[in-house]
């Protein structure tokens, strides 16, 4: 049994050094921040350490440097965001670990905000190194993780660290986990799950642990056209894993013991390519040259008709290469259904996944879900029922 300690109100932290580990991991373009709703969820932790008058020193990661310096990742941009999301002065350092760092974080005033550089430009983040862990402890007097989405992760920054120094569990993290667990648990029947994705062998798992507990998985996106697939239908040059007919085997098996309707879509979009014009057709009517890229109006309905009768739906992974326009409908029409019934209906709603997020972001619905969970990931890791 692993002990949790809570980042709770009554915590004596003024004057005290708080190391809190967030997940800035936002997508940024020529060095501008273009989704920051990872950003903005954190703002409420930041402000109660900093009402609670404790100095606060920021760590995270953003993107797969490779322990490299790789210049366009750093994450002074996310500074000067966040000092303007906080309406304060956010300092920032270009480094992570040493004595100069440690200066600054005992120097700042209670209630300023330090944000230290990118943790994976040190290839010992990944690595899971005691020695940087213990360098990086050092920063603080408390640790806490609130960066849930990166919490499936062996990293220093998230894992090693808390051999060191006294560590706290964050409002966020509890928050998302909690969510997720009382959904699985306590939530209610019919319950249906819509699957999307690329890749249906890191998904594998996630399915078979929630066969026991769903009345429908949908499953969508490209990690369908495997079982289109299995079922003997050409999905031309559309992705696919190769090696996977055993486990279709044993899921749709696993289906039937257990109740469970699997739904796949029984029309797409297909196109020559990524960026050319997209063609609804049924199942049979798939070429050698096409690439199915979203999901057709009558799967488009059949889903509409599962979400109406479900009174708890969960959603992880987008219906198509959302990316394009063209191939978003899909999606869209996923995430409004879902919004109507949850306004309407009471339905309890939850998604989960940095695209998915992105969908939903990309055409305005991030408040007509009950719940919207930042992690991708560790998402799924928790729905697999991992630790
Ligand atoms: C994420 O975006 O999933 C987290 O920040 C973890 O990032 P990673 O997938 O690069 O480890
Ligand atoms: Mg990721």
């Amino acid at each position: 049994m692993v002990k949790i300690n809570y980042l709770d109100s009554n915590l004596k932290i003024e004057g005290k050094r708080v190391l809190l580990r967030v997940d800035f991991n936002v997508p940024l373009n020529n060095g501008s921040i273009t989704e920051d709703s990872r950003i903005k969820k954190i703002l409420p932790t930041i402000k109660f350490l900093i009402d609670k008058k404790a100095k606060i020193i920021i760590i995270s990661h953003i993107g797969r440097p490779m322990g490299k310096i790789i210049p366009s990742l750093t994450l002074e941009p996310i500074a000067k965001k966040l000092s303007n999301l906080l309406e304060k002065k956010v300092i920032f350092l270009n480094e992570v670990i040493g004595a100069n760092v440690v200066e600054k974080s005992k120097k700042i005033s209670n209630g300023e905000v330090l944000l230290l550089e990118n943790l994976r430009f040190y290839k010992e983040e990944e690595s899971n190194s005691d020695n940087f862990a213990k360098e990086l402890s050092k920063n603080g007097d408390i640790y806490v993780n609130e960066a849930f989405s990166c919490s499936h992760r062996a990293h220093a920054s998230v894992s090693k660290i808390t051999n060191y120094i006294n560590s706290f569990a964050g409002h966020q993290l509890i928050e998302e986990i909690n969510t997720i667990k009382m959904l699985l648990n306590d939530s209610k029947k019919p319950i249906s799950c819509i699957i999307g994705g690329s890749k249906i062998s890191t998904k594998i798992g996630i399915l078979n642990n929630l066969i026991k507990k769903m009345d429908n998985i949908i499953i969508v996106g490209a990690m369908a056209n495997n079982f289109l697939k299995y079922k003997n239908y050409n999905i031309g040059k559309s992705i696919y894993e190769k090696n996977t007919e055993n486990l279709i085997i044993d899921i749709l098996k696993k289906s039937n013991v257990n109740n469970c309707k699997i739904i796949i879509p029984i029309d797409v979009v297909v196109s020559k390519s990524y960026n050319s014009k997209g063609q609804t057709k049924s199942l049979d009517k798939i070429n050698d040259l096409d690439l199915i890229l979203d999901i057709g109006s009558k799967t488009i309905e059949n889903i509409s008709k599962i979400i109406d009768n479900s009174k708890t739906v969960l959603w992880n992974g987008p219906a198509g290469y959302f990316e394009v326009d063209e191939f978003s409908h899909g999606s869209n029409e996923i995430a409004k259904k879902i919004t109507e019934n949850t306004k309407n209906k009471s339905l309890i709603s939850i998604a989960g996944g940095g695209d998915t997020v992105a969908v939903i972001n990309k055409f305005n619905f991030y408040n007509g879900f009950t719940y919207i969970s930042t992690a991708g990931g560790a998402f799924l890791e928790l729905l697999e029922g991992k630790i």
